[in-house]
């Protein structure tokens, strides 16, 4: 997908842009009119390296940076900063298209689940798939996600349970990370789910996941972060604690699966400082409130809604009570199959009442900062040339077409990574 031939090391000016949208003067938390988006008329984003070197008027950049290589747009066309998709499992085998069927025919996720579908059998899968085979589904998704806009995709692991599987996962997806142009952050959810084969209680597995996969994972740079399901059918609080307790003693960060279909996990969260609190489509007034007044991002996935026919995420509750909203995919074999963080951004908007500028922050900076990453979600001096560009004359075309709209181009640190006029 590297379509660029310019020089690297060169500058390069882009535009002229009908509008910009920076998505910068936004704060971290709470609700967003859309009076505070900056809109950039007639502007350009002038490129060094990876990097934005700056972004103005087009005709200004033009005369101030007559060195640079000039990429000219004709016609109408919108930049957004590249989104940010902060929660996915696209690293799984198979498919659970029948399980998919049973639900829709009245049967219930843990009914499934409990009868030896549901993750244990996407478990199995990727267990028969090789790592080789494992790369080739991740970046064949991952280029997906990046033609549609998304330019960093995390990628848990949690469909391997075992110290092995997870290591192979792992491997799998940081190797993928070098063969898509899309960046993946990594997380290990060996905390997925109790595996059927372990011959112990949870607690043993959760010891054994800590004291032998976490060094694995230091050693071998697989990832920084921890994931945990905290459920009736995973694992408990108090489990989760004391699994918690030692991934924060070796310097992980925390996120976590929290308030899927019982309350419990964002608190969890919030006790342990987590970076973010995942699903959350059954916490009430006092789990909102709590996370509200945390530095813990709430993270929306409104995909396992629409996958599992349940209500959506409190998003409207959560920002209005101050909280920092993210808005994932949550693309996985079992309740989010269809990965379509724009199209799913979109409805999640409409259901929950939310402003296009809440809708957007929660793509871009607001999931950016789910993942810690402070140098992207926002174009801005300094930040990474991550942008998707939409051939439309005006931002608010883009939510109202629901994903329909797609992108006509994608940069990726500076590099045109799509682009639809030419195929790869
Ligand atoms: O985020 N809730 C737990 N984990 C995934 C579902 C995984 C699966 O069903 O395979 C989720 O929805
Ligand atoms: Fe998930």
């Amino acid at each position: 997908m590297n379509l660029k031939t310019s020089n690297m090391n060169d500058l390069t000016l882009i535009g002229p842009f009908k509008q910009i949208l920076p998505m910068t003067g936004i704060s971290l938390k709470g609700s967003i009119p859309d009076s505070e988006l900056t809109v950039l008329e007639d502007a350009g984003i002038l490129m060094e390296d990876a990097k934005i070197r700056s972004i103005g008027k087009f005709s200004e950049l033009q005369s101030e940076h007559t060195d640079a290589e000039v990429f000219r747009l004709e016609g109408d066309h919108v930049a957004l900063p590249g989104f940010v998709d902060s929660h996915t499992h696209i690293c799984f085998g198979g498919s659970r298209a029948n399980d998919y069927a049973l639900r829709n025919a009245g049967k219930t996720y843990l009914e499934i689940a409990k009868a030896g579908g549901g993750i244990w059998d996407t478990v199995t899968q990727t267990r028969k798939a090789s790592k080789e085979e494992l790369i080739k589904n991740i970046v064949k998704r991952a280029n997906r996600h990046l033609k549609n806009g998304t330019t960093t995709i995390e990628v848990k692991s949690g469909y391997g349970l075992s110290v092995d599987e997870e290591v192979k996962i792992l491997q799998a997806i940081k190797e993928a990370d070098t063969k898509t142009s899309a960046n993946l952050i990594s997380t290990c959810l060996a905390a997925h789910m109790l595996p059927r084969d372990f011959n112990g209680n949870a607690s043993a597995y959760l010891e054994e996941i800590s004291t032998k996969l976490f060094p694995l994972l230091k050693e071998e740079n697989l990832t920084r972060r921890i994931d945990a399901f905290i459920e009736e059918s995973a694992f408990s609080e108090t489990q989760i604690a004391s699994y918690f307790k030692k991934a924060k003693a070796m310097d992980f960060d925390i996120t976590v699966h929290a308030d899927q279909f019982s309350t419990g996990g964002s608190k969890v969260a919030v006790a342990f400082g987590a970076v973010s609190a995942d699903h959350l489509e059954v916490s009430t007034q006092t789990e909102i409130e709590l996370l509200a007044k945390s530095d813990t991002i709430a993270t929306a996935l409104p995909g396992a809604s629409l996958g599992l026919g349940c209500k959506f995420t409190p998003a409207r509750k959560i920002l209005d009570a101050g909280g920092a909203l993210a808005i994932a995919s949550d693309h996985n074999p079992g309740s989010a199959p269809m990965g379509d963080l724009l199209t799913q951004a979109a409805v999640l908007g409409a259901f929950e009442k939310l402003s296009n500028a809440e809708v957007l922050a929660g793509i871009t900076f607001r999931a950016a900062a789910a993942l810690r990453i402070s140098n992207r979600g926002k174009l801005d001096d300094g930040y990474l040339a991550d942008f998707c560009v939409f051939h439309t004359h005006n931002f608010n075309e883009i939510l109202y077409n629901q994903g329909n709209l797609k992108p006509c181009m994608v940069w990726k640190n500076g590099e045109l990574v799509y682009n639809k006029h030419k195929t790869p």
